[in-house]
């Protein structure tokens, strides 16, 4: 260790970074993080928040430790600082590094440098720590994720963990294959969006509407960009070649700068763009900018209400979509019923938390635009930059960095317009990077809900009739409002077969941030209603409440709400199967533990859902291509994001089997525009099933072009030895020099290619059609404590049964599911935005490590023949039937049905003494 010094405040600071000497000149209040990150070019240690709240930035500070984004640079002077990339030996993992890979402990990997300090620092001084030392030790760094779970499995295993061996040619799908791109997420090497920005790039920052709805008028912006020292231009809306933008292509109601009305508090109104100094010194208050705020319309009962004031002047009655689907006559199927049970129920407004906020930066190749950001859907931004900015959709590249984290929140565009506008008119690279404030203030959250329902079964428990009306607060603008509205209706009956179905949904602007894709598409809202239902049908009948599920469940050969027969794939009778011993096994345990425990309560409820996968009654193609270069190298041209899921490993495992040659020899490419082909977004649960499809088909048409010039047999086993290509068959030995072959493009000899569309048909006008292709459906069980004089829900146990079709890779589907389970329980219990109120993460709280319940995942592979080696998907659906168990689960604790989300300790205490006074 250098000893400290005692001019560290005003002269050069040193210290010691991963074991190198390093001196600091500047500020001594600066953060160490932006020393880390800026001056020394960590850029491992990451910047989630710099409030102290998320712990990405954790570092060893003299081995303990600590937040990086709150220790002043002057703090360190004299002392020893360790990053992530001072955990490796030289070329060599470290035993915890090891671990992680081999768990599948890093999802995105955003949160993974933070954990990994943590865990070096607990393993320090206990390495032999148990689970709940984990979590106490880790549990000041966030991770929206991977539900916690294989990153306590991965430090537990820290000392005896070996890398995970690839799996053998022809056995790559349903292997337990370690992450294709997983190693640069934990040495630091990998790039996020703010951590590639070239050195020579002005600085962008938004000026951002402090009210939810007013008028605005603008000062002269030149004479105070020329009044300002640093201050390149400030941008407004006039300076948008074309200033609307959306998801769907009729639809392009958000401006990117807004003009001379804000419609929620956080919206976009102007842009500095700069020396990133000058950007970030100037105080809105000094800005050329007077607004005259107007009453907001807040809620949908405001929306909804008669004689409302419009947010957008052309869409009456504040209404952006009314869906619909009816089948049979559900009013009149009422009079049948031996058992009807009603309800209404609420949510609010859900973050998505990803821990990486948006960032990205773009730069003018002569009469192209270049951007490089943190995205889900890079051909979705392309096509939406090229009607932006005017220009064709060749003239824009989007180059996709690692995303940290997504969930839907980072499928509509955020910095994309507003950096390549600044860098096309300035022609200087341009970066912007989000505060966390900023963040959560403009983006995208889940759709707050109003769900009406009414079902009906027989006196044997067969559902007979659903009545639904679903109304949701989709913002000031539409965003996905219109698919919520539309794939609400689809599923609003669950995963059962129901005679008589009505369904409605509707989407009401409101002056709030808009609504958008959040991880269900609004299918986790009206599960929750679907689900108690359920629940009360089969307690006026004096019914098991899986039995009750397991009578109902949709099987092969039956017909949805929407008259769509399933053809094949319906695994929930066999999730409630899977779940029965346990279920059981629960409901004894709770009543023996209920008759002695006083004030808290134990309780266990069940939640089932179906998911369609992929778009919503649209064409949903994805084009994958494999090239095999002259010397031998396989490469995945893959346009589909991996935003943390696994879907470049998963990818690679079809395509390698398809081929027939081992996973290690793929490189791949992901998502840059200029290089692959349109895979479509990465959401909907769709990149295993459409994607997956369509790179099996990509590593068939390989393997016939390989087989036809190596002149072998169809089952002829391929071997790929630097530029030889060889088979061997019945025939004997077959090889060829791939050097012989001309160039096909820049690096490849050969090309495969694949294309896949799920097949589906438009909707009638009463919702009748085959919306999706195939369905993933899913059955969860959660037992609950709860304390029933303070209203505290602890969740102690989930078992999640889900019907994936094929696990092509387990640890991924189980990963995904863990990271579903713990979103789920922030629905239920936790996580309530409140504009204006909520803008950071010590105020918005998500799920720690220190919430987890116990998790068991129960995969049942009903293949699907349409997807790849009979696969689904599971996004989506481990977050969905989470709530609802959670719900069921407090009733049957308690006594107490609770109609809104989450489930706060005040709310439940409220509903418990309301029912107690009964
Ligand atoms: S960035 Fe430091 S705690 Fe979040
Ligand atoms: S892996 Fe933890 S935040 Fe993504």
């Amino acid at each position: 260790m250098i000893p400290p010094r005692a001019d560290a405040a005003i002269g050069t600071i040193r210290f010691i970074v991963n074991g190198q000497a390093r001196e600091y000149s500047g500020n001594p209040a600066t953060r160490l993080a932006d020393v880390l990150r800026d001056d020394l070019g960590l850029t491992g240690t990451k910047i989630g928040c710099n409030a102290g709240d998320c712990g990405a930035c954790t570092v060893l500070l003299d081995g303990r430790q600590v937040c990086s984004c709150l220790t002043a640079v002057a703090q360190v002077d004299g002392r020893e600082v360790t990053t992530v990339e001072g955990l490796a030996g030289i070329g060599a993992l470290s035993g915890l590094q090891r671990a992680f890979h081999k768990h599948g402990a890093a999802q995105c990997g955003i949160c993974t440098p933070g954990m990994l300090i943590a865990a070096t620092d607990l393993l320090s001084h206990n390495p032999r720590p148990d689970a709940d030392e984990v979590k106490d030790a880790l549990g000041g760094v966030l991770c929206r994720c991977t539900g916690y779970q294989k990153i306590i499995e991965a430090v537990l295993d820290a000392a005896a963990a070996e890398l995970p061996a690839a799996p053998a040619a022809g056995a790559a799908v349903g292997a337990r294959a370690a992450k294709v791109d997983g190693l640069a997420k934990l040495t630091g090497d990998e790039r996020y969006g703010a951590d590639a920005i070239p050195a020579d790039a002005l600085w962008l920052r938004v000026v951002r509407s402090p009210h939810h709805h007013a008028r605005f008028e603008l000062g002269d912006l030149a004479a105070f960009a020329a009044a300002h020292a640093g201050i390149a231009r400030v941008l407004c809306a006039r300076d948008v070649p074309s200033n609307g933008f959306g998801i769907y292509p009729h639809i392009k109601d958000q401006p990117v700068l807004a003009e001379g009305t804000a419609r929620f508090r956080g919206e976009a109104v102007l842009a500095l763009v700069g020396a990133r100094a000058a950007v970030e010194a100037i105080s809105d208050a000094d800005l050329p900018i007077r607004y005259t705020e107007l009453p907001p319309v807040m809620g949908i009962a405001a929306a909804a209400a008669p004689g409302a004031p419009l947010v957008q002047a052309d869409k009456p009655g504040n209404l952006l979509l009314d869906g619909w689907v009816r089948k049979g006559n559900a009013a009149a199927a009422f009079a049948s019923c031996a058992a009807i049970a009603e309800a209404t129920f609420e949510s609010g407004f859900v973050e998505h938390a990803y821990i990486e906020p948006e960032a990205g930066w773009a730069r003018r190749v002569g009469d192209r635009l270049e951007i490089h950001v943190t995205t889900q859907t890079p051909y979705m931004d392309r096509d939406e930059m090229a009607l932006v900015m005017k220009l064709a959709r060749e003239q824009i590249r989007i180059v996709p960095t690692a995303c940290g984290g997504g969930f839907g929140g980072k499928l509509d565009i955020s910095v994309q317009p507003l950096i390549g506008l600044a860098a096309w008119l300035l022609n200087r690279p341009v970066a912007c990077v989000y505060t966390r404030p900023e963040s959560m203030a403009s983006s995208t959250k889940r759709h707050p809900s109003r769900v009406r329902i009414k079902s009906g079964c027989d006196a044997m428990g067969r559902l007979v009739a659903i009545e639904t009306q679903a109304d949701f607060d989709t913002g000031a603008y539409a965003s996905w409002g219109p698919t919520v509205a539309t794939r609400v209706p689809i599923h609003a009956s669950g995963p059962y077969f129901v005679p008589h179905v009505s369904a409605r949904g509707r989407a009401y602007f409101t002056h709030c941030h808009p609504s958008g894709a959040f991880r269900g598409f609004g299918v986790p809202q009206g599960a929750i209603a679907h689900e108690a239902m359920m629940d009360e049908l089969a307690d006026t009948l004096g019914m098991d409440r899986l039995a009750l599920r397991r009578l109902n469940a949709i099987k092969a050969g039956e017909a949805t709400a929407t008259g769509q027969v399933l053809a094949h794939s319906a695994g929930l009778p066999q999730c409630l199967d899977a779940l029965k011993p346990h279920w059981d096994e629960a409901i004894a345990a709770c009543a023996a533990y209920n008759r002695t425990a006083g004030a808290k309560r134990r309780g266990a409820g069940l939640g089932c859902m179906w998911y369609g996968i992929g778009n919503t009654s649209l064409s949903n193609p994805s084009t994958m291509r494999i090239g095999l270069s002259a010397k031998g190298r396989l490469t995945l041209y893959n346009g589909a994001v991996d935003i943390g899921q696994g879907s470049n490993t998963i990818l690679t495992q079809i395509a390698a089997d398809a081929l027939g040659l081992p996973m290690e020899q793929f490189a791949i490419v992901m998502g840059d525009t200029d290089l692959t082909a349109d895979a479509g977004k990465t959401s909907a649960s769709r990149q295993t099933f459409v994607s997956g499809k369509a790179v099996e088909l990509a590593g068939r048409d390989l393997r016939a072009k390989v087989l036809t010039l190596l002149e072998a047999s169809a089952n002829a086993v391929l071997r790929l030895e630097g530029s030889m290509l060889k088979a061997r068959d019945a025939n004997g030995e077959h090889q060829y020099d791939l050097s012989w072959l001309p160039a096909r493009s820049a690096s490849d000899v050969l090309m495969g290619e694949g294309t896949f569309d799920p097949p589906t048909s438009p909707q009638d006008a009463n919702g009748q059609g085959v919306p999706y292709a195939t369905y993933a459906f899913a059955a969860q069980m959660a037992v609950v404590e709860v304390d029933c004089d303070l209203g505290t829900v602890r969740v102690l146990d989930i078992v999640a049964a889900h019907d994936v079709g094929k696990a092509i890779n387990p640890i991924q589907v189980e990963g995904q599911i863990h990271g579903g389970i713990l979103q789920g329980l922030g629905l239920a219990l936790m996580e309530e935005y409140l504009p204006g109120r909520t803008e950071n993460l010590h105020d918005y709280l998500i799920p720690t490590m220190g919430d987890i319940p116990r998790m068991k995942c129960i995969l049942i592979e009903d293949a699907e023949p349409l997807g790849p080696s009979g696969a689904k998907g599971v996004g989506e659906p481990g977050l969905i039937p989470t709530a609802p168990a959670i719900l069921g689960a407090i009733q049957h604790a308690t006594g107490v049905r609770m109609h809104q989300v989450p489930v706060l300790p005040h709310r439940l205490r409220a509903a418990i003494k309301q029912a107690e006074t009964k």
